[in-house]
């Protein structure tokens, strides 16, 4: 008999919200005769819990969204309530706390140029809502697991980074994709802090940054990405833990050395270029066997590649001598 085992991070319909209740959104806002937008405007935001305190603003690409679910990617436990989601947040751009959601309203999402040069054919700069237009966007629920041992879970939109990788045309040559954050201390104030090495730099290598797994995401909760989360577009690497998906991209470039990131510069010994998920191997300072559920009174087992081994185990098989964990 020819049964596939659902993988780890799959499917309990009933604790997910179903298709139906975004496609029914749809539906409730055109019969109004309202976009998205429109309600956005009017400081209505839906598919969250109670009123939202983080102003309203017209995003251009808020008329693209919802969009639709891909069910290869559901999960195993509910979705955090995007009212917990919207408040508990790293983002040291806007300060070195959880309670940036006010501050990182500051960021301005236009004109949002994206750069991608490097070892490509051509190096070349392109907007985001020309960039959005290319790309297919849809849905996917997926875990977040911080290093500091909490975790979420998110209906991100966006599209997958292989389609990205496939724009930008690398050369042979490039082993690695480096991505850089806005560089800005007059809209965010931690980059004054001279002391860190701004802009926040991750990378990955071509062979994950084309995995199925690997995401740029560009909203959640069915609508663009609130600016705290990394607007308009950030890293959604699900195996991976959460400093490595960089928010508010402005640059790709593809490149033959190893990139250093931003957390691996300011305390090698800590944080290093793979950072897989992995509940075996502690931090130097906390173990990482269980993680705290946000928003929930639960702590839960941390299984290893936060559940989607089955995924991307293989990209790590022939990697021998190297910190594939921390
Ligand atoms: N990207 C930038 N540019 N700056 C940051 O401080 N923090 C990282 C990651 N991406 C960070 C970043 C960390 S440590 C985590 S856990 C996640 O963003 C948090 O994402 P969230 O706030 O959307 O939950």
């Amino acid at each position: 008999m020819n049964i596939r085992k659902p993988p780890k991070w799959a499917l309990k319909e009933a604790l997910t919200t179903p298709e139906s209740v975004f496609a029914n959104r749809r539906e409730f806002l055109a019969g109004m005769g309202l976009g998205f937008s429109g309600l956005a405007a009017a400081g209505v935001l839906l598919g969250q819990e109670g009123p939202s305190t983080i102003p309203a603003e017209i995003d251009p690409s808020a008329n693209l969204y919802p969009v639709p679910r891909n069910a290869a990617f559901t999960l195993d436990r509910a979705l955090t309530a995007e009212s917990v989601n919207a408040k508990w947040n790293n983002f040291y751009e806007f300060g070195s706390h959880k309670e940036i959601s006010g501050a990182a309203q500051a960021l301005k999402l236009r004109p949002w140029m994206v750069t991608f040069d490097g070892l490509v054919e051509k190096p070349f700069e392109i907007g985001i809502d020309d960039l959005l237009a290319k790309m297919k966007l849809e849905e996917r629920l997926y875990r977040h697991r911080c290093v500091e041992a909490w975790s979420m879970t998110i209906p991100w939109s966006g599209f997958p980074m292989k389609d990205l990788v496939a724009l930008a045309k690398p050369l042979s040559s490039a082993k690695y994709v480096r991505m850089e954050t806005f560089n800005n201390p007059a809209v965010a104030p931690g980059q004054k802090q001279t002391w860190n090495p701004w802009p926040y730099v991750e990378g990955l290598t071509i062979e994950e940054a084309t995995n199925e797994l690997a995401f740029m995401a560009t909203g959640a909760y069915g609508k663009p990405m609130a600016k705290q989360h990394g607007a308009p577009l950030r890293l959604a690497v699900p195996w991976k833990y959460g400093f490595k998906h960089i928010k508010s991209i402005t640059r790709f470039s593809f490149v033959a050395e190893r990139p250093v990131s931003f957390w691996e510069k300011i305390l090698p010994a800590e944080y290093g270029f793979w950072a897989n998920i992995n509940p075996e191997v502690p931090h130097p300072r906390w173990s990482q066997a269980t993680e705290r559920v946000l928003g929930t009174e639960t702590r839960v087992a941390t299984l290893p590649y936060n559940g989607y081994g089955e995924l991307v185990a293989h990209l790590y098989k022939n990697i021998k001598g190297e910190r594939l964990y921390t």
